[in-house]
C-alpha cells in the first residue's frame, strides 16, 4: 500500500529576526501534523508569507510578491499572509489579494493547521486575536540557520514610540520564563549550536516576573557548549546597573551590540517618545563601554520624523560620530496608519527631496567611520565562525565577535567552526582573512574559558 504524501508548505520570511523565528514555529506547528517543509514555492501546497509593517515600502514589497507567488499556485494551493502586515490589515488582505485564503497574526500561527483545513474547503481564515499568553512553548521550532539559533524570549512592546507600529501589529510585553529559554538553548546545544541570538522588541525589558535580563545572561551564559551569546534588540532605558554589570561577568555576551538610537536630537527623541535624551543616550553608551571596552556598536537611525530641522539632523549625525557607531540601518521616516506621528501638523512634514539629501548624508558619515575604524583592525588577528559560503562559491563567510564579516577560503567541511584568522584585506565594511597557519578548525562544543 502506498501511503499518502505528505502535504507540503512553503514560508516566505520578511523583516526582523522575530519573524525568522517565528517562520521556524510556524513550519514546527505544521511539521507535528505531518506537512513536510519544502525550500521553493513552484508546487508547494501551502505559501506562507511572514510579514513586515514596518515601514510602507516593506508592506509594498510584499504586495508585489503575493502577485508574483500566484504564478507558482497550483489550482488546490493554499495562499496565506502571516506576521505583522497580517495583524495590521486583517480582511483588507483579502481584499488586495483575492488569491489569499489565510490572513494570522503573530499570536495565531497554533491554528493555522485548523484554518488550512477550513481554506481546503474553501473557507477564507482570519486570525488577528492577541494572546498575551502565548510563546509557543510547546512547539519545537523548525530551525533554518545553520550556526545560529535565534531564540525569542520576549514577544511584543510596551514602548509606544510616536512612528512605530509594532506596538499594533504584536500586542503588549510578555516575557517567557527563564527555565523555558535555559531549556530551549540546552537542547539547540545538544545538536552542536554554539551561538545564540536571544530575540526580543526591547528585549532588556526581560522580565518573567522573577527573573530579569541579567538572570538570563547569566543563565544562559552558563549553559555549557554556548560560546557566544547575542541579543537584539535592547532599549537604552532598559540597561539597568545590574543589567550593564551582567555583561561584565558572562563572558560568552559577544563584543557586539545593536543599540538602536532613532534621532541625535533631544527635541526629535522627545516627540518620538523614545523616552531618553541625547545625553542620556550617550552616557548609556559611556556606560556599556566601560565594562566592555571593546564593544563594537551598530544602531537604527529615522531621517525626516515629522518637525526634524537642519539643526536636530546636524545633531543625528553629531551623535553618530560621538557613539562612534560601526554601522547604521539608516531610513527615511515612513508614516504608519494610527501612529501618534501622523497625527502631528501636516505644516511638520519634512518634504522628501529634504528627507533623501539628509539619508545620503547620514550614510556618508557612517560609511566613512565604519571604513576608517575597519582600516585600522587590518592586521589584527580574530576569532571567526564560519557561518556560510560566500555568495562567489569560492569562499567562506564568517563572524567575528563583534560582528565583522570575513571571508576566507575553505570548504563546506568548515561549517560552524572557530578559527583564528589575520585580517588580511577590506573593502570598507567587509574583510578578506586567511588562518594563522596550520590552525585547525576547532569543533564544537569547546570548554568555557575561565
Ligand atoms: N519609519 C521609518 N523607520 C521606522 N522604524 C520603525 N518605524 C519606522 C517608521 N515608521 C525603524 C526604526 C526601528 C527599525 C526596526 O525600523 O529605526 O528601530
Ligand atoms: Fe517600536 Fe519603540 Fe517598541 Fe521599538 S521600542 S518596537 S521602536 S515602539
Amino acid at each position: 500500500m502506498s501511503q499518502l504524501p505528505r502535504p507540503t508548505v512553503y514560508i516566505e520570511t520578511y523583516g526582523c529576526q522575530m519573524n525568522v523565528a517565528d517562520s521556524e514555529l510556524m513550519y514546527g506547528t505544521l511539521a507535528a501534523q505531518g506537512y513536510e517543509a519544502v525550500d521553493a514555492p513552484e508546487g508547494a501546497d501551502v505559501i506562507l508569507v511572514n510579514t513586515c509593517a514596518i515601514r510602507d515600502h516593506a508592506e509594498q514589497r510584499v504586495i508585489g510578491r503575493l502577485g508574483e507567488l500566484r504564478r507558482h499556485m497550483k489550482a488546490d494551493t493554499i495562499m496565506g499572509v502571516t506576521g505583522c502586515m497580517a495583524q495590521r490589515l486583517g480582511p483588507r488582505i483579502l481584499e488586495k489579494a483575492r488569491h489569499v485564503s489565510l490572513v494570522v497574526g503573530p499570536d495565531g500561527y497554533r491554528a493555522l493547521p485548523q484554518l488550512l483545513d477550513g481554506a481546503r474547503n474553501g473557507e477564507k481564515g482570519i486570525f488577528t486575536t492577541f494572546d498575551l499568553e502565548e510563546h509557543y512553548e510547546d512547539v519545537t521550532p523548525r530551525r533554518t540557520d545553520p550556526v545560529k539559533a535565534w531564540i525569542p524570549v520576549q514577544r511584543g512592546c510596551d514602548y509606544r514610540c510616536t512612528y512605530c507600529i509594532v506596538p499594533f501589529t504584536r500586542g503588549a510585553e510578555r516575557s517567557r520564563a527563564l527555565a523555558d529559554v535555559v531549556r530551549e538553548v540546552r537542547q539547540v546545544v545538544e545538536t552542536g549550536t554554539t551561538e545564540i541570538v536571544l530575540l526580543g522588541q526591547t528585549v532588556n525589558s526581560y522580565n518573567d516576573g522573577t527573573h530579569d535580563f541579567a538572570d538570563l545572561l547569566r543563565a544562559v551564559g552558563a549553559i555549557d557548549g554556548v560560546r557566544r551569546l547575542r541579543y537584539t534588540s535592547p532599549h537604552p532605558n532598559d540597561f539597568s546597573e545590574r543589567v550593564i554589570a551582567a555583561h561584565a561577568e558572562v563572558e560568552a555576551v559577544c563584543e557586539h551590540m545593536h543599540l538602536p538610537m532613532q534621532s541625535g536630537s533631544t527635541r526629535v527623541l522627545k516627540r518620538m517618545l523614545r523616552r531618553y535624551s541625547r545625553e542620556e543616550f550617550l552616557a548609556c553608551v559611556a556606560n556599556l563601554r566601560t565594562v566592555m571596552p571593546s564593544l563594537v556598536l551598530t544602531t537604527d537611525v529615522i531621517v525626516g520624523f515629522p518637525g526634524e530641522t537642519d539643526e536636530d539632523f546636524e545633531d543625528t549625525l553629531s551623535a553618530v560620530v560621538e557613539a562612534g557607531f560601526s554601522d547604521a540601518f539608516t531610513f527615511k521616516f515612513s508614516p504608519r496608519e494610527g501612529t501618534p506621528a501622523t497625527r502631528m501638523p501636516a505644516e511638520e512634514t519634512v518634504p522628501d527631496d529634504v528627507a533623501s539629501e539628509r539619508l545620503q548624508r547620514l550614510i556618508q558619515t557612517v560609511r566613512a567611520q565604519s571604513r576608517e575604524q575597519n582600516l585600522a583592525l587590518l592586521g589584527s588577528r580574530v576569532e571567526v565562525l564560519i557561518e556560510r559560503l560566500a555568495r562567489d562559491g569560492a569562499l567562506l563567510m564568517g563572524r567575528t565577535r563583534d560582528w565583522k564579516t570575513v571571508l576566507v577560503p575553505g570548504d563546506a567541511s568548515l561549517m560552524n567552526t572557530y578559527h583564528t584568522v589575520e585580517l588580511t584585506g577590506s573593502t570598507g565594511s567587509t574583510f578578506t582573512g586567511a588562518f594563522v597557519s596550520d590552525a585547525q578548525p576547532v569543533r564544537q562544543p569547546l570548554p568555557m574559558a575561565g
